[in-house]
């Protein structure tokens, strides 16, 4: 037996977060912020959604923008291959419409079930449930799932799904899915949930087993790969970064960064390093520690070297130390990091 909707509606008109994206149902607003929610959190999406809309209003305008400006625009939120899905649906989307249903959403790049679903059951009223690992938290405790996951994920969907033989659910189908997300993220939350407040309480079997808390059982992860690389923050005479884009279709693809080595399993030697120097001559001064950064399936680890020159050639890129940090992806943001305070990266 499913407990009842009702229940969690009632708890979200009273308890309901105020979050940018909440006030809109058009559907360009609701899949940008569905997007960028996907892997970065509700906090830091916050102040960057309003920004994104104000520059790319609709899909339209998100379609003729060039890949360069979506990039910088989207520096810092990570998970790069989002944007570039973005960008590559809005373009679908100016020519074939906007999709109406969770099918149509997924048929585009970058778009799963879940955000298929979450994006369907606000905009559209579509009666489906998005299951990402709040949801399956959610349900592991409240219908004391004890398998782990990831191979109980089919098991939890199914559960969440059950909600839409519920009227109250397929009246409301969008505020159903976000009282899911709110109760997960503010009383179902992974550690010391609060189930003195919650709406389900009663029903909730995790709870009378006392076991709410220890639910959803994990199996053990493999460890990230880790990856190597040595970069070089080279500096001119008036205080310009030298910087590159980096190649298309590779980890951070089409984004800037700084120049530097490929990505390797295996650390480099310094000797072997510096054939990927930008320039030859420099004096290049090794900078103590590495920046380290978490990547989907990857673990970055890399070095950087400082150096100056009076002139950068003419026709590569850079920046005014200034103006670098924001530009750039996260992992780069680190690394301008190692050089310490006094160097001008503010931002970084
Ligand atoms: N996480 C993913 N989508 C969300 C939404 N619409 N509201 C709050 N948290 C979310």
């Amino acid at each position: 037996m499913h407990p009842p909707a009702e229940a969690l509606l009632a708890w979200y008109d009273r308890h309901a977060r105020s979050l940018p994206w909440r006030g809109s149902r058009d559907p360009y607003r609701i899949w940008v912020s569905e997007v960028m929610l996907q892997q970065t959190t509700v906090a830091a999406v916050g102040p960057r959604y309003a920004r994104f809309l104000a520059r790319f209003p609709d899909a339209a305008a998100l379609a003729r923008a060039e890949w360069a400006e979506l990039a910088e625009e989207w520096a810092g939120l990570g998970y790069y291959a989002r944007a570039r899905h973005l960008h590559r649906a809005a373009r679908a989307i100016a020519a074939g419409g906007m999709p109406r249903d969770a099918a149509g959403w997924r048929a585009l790049p970058g778009i799963g079930p879940y955000t298929a679903a979450a994006i369907a059951a606000i905009a559209h009223d579509e009666p489906v449930v998005p299951v990402d690992g709040n949801v399956e938290r959610v349900m592991a405790r409240l219908f004391a799932v004890e398998a782990p996951l990831p191979g109980a994920r089919r098991a939890l969907a199914a559960l969440a799904e059950g909600f839409a033989a519920q009227p109250a659910m397929r009246a409301r189908p969008g505020d159903f899915a976000q009282a899911l997300f709110d109760l997960g993220a503010t009383l179902c939350t992974p550690r010391a949930p609060a189930c003195a407040l919650c709406p389900w309480r009663a029903p909730c079997r995790g709870h009378a087993a006392g076991m709410a808390a220890a639910l959803p059982r994990k199996a053990p992860k493999p460890p990230r790969a880790a990856l190597h690389g040595v970069h070089f923050a080279l500096t001119d005479g008036a205080g310009r970064l030298l910087l590159e884009r980096r190649p298309e279709g590779g980890l951070l693809g089409g984004m800037l960064g700084l120049p530097g080595t490929p990505w390797r399993a295996r650390p480099w030697e310094e000797a072997e390093a510096m054939a990927h120097a930008p320039l030859p001559g420099v004096n290049w001064r090794p900078l103590p520690g590495a920046a380290r950064h978490i990547l989907t399936h990857r673990e970055l680890r890399l070095r950087l070297y400082a150096g100056a020159t009076p002139r950068l050639p003419p026709g590569m890129e850079s920046l005014p130390a200034r103006e670098a940090a924001p530009a750039l992806p996260a992992a780069m943001r680190k690394l301008l990091r190692l050089l310490g305070p006094g160097a001008g990266f503010t931002g970084a």
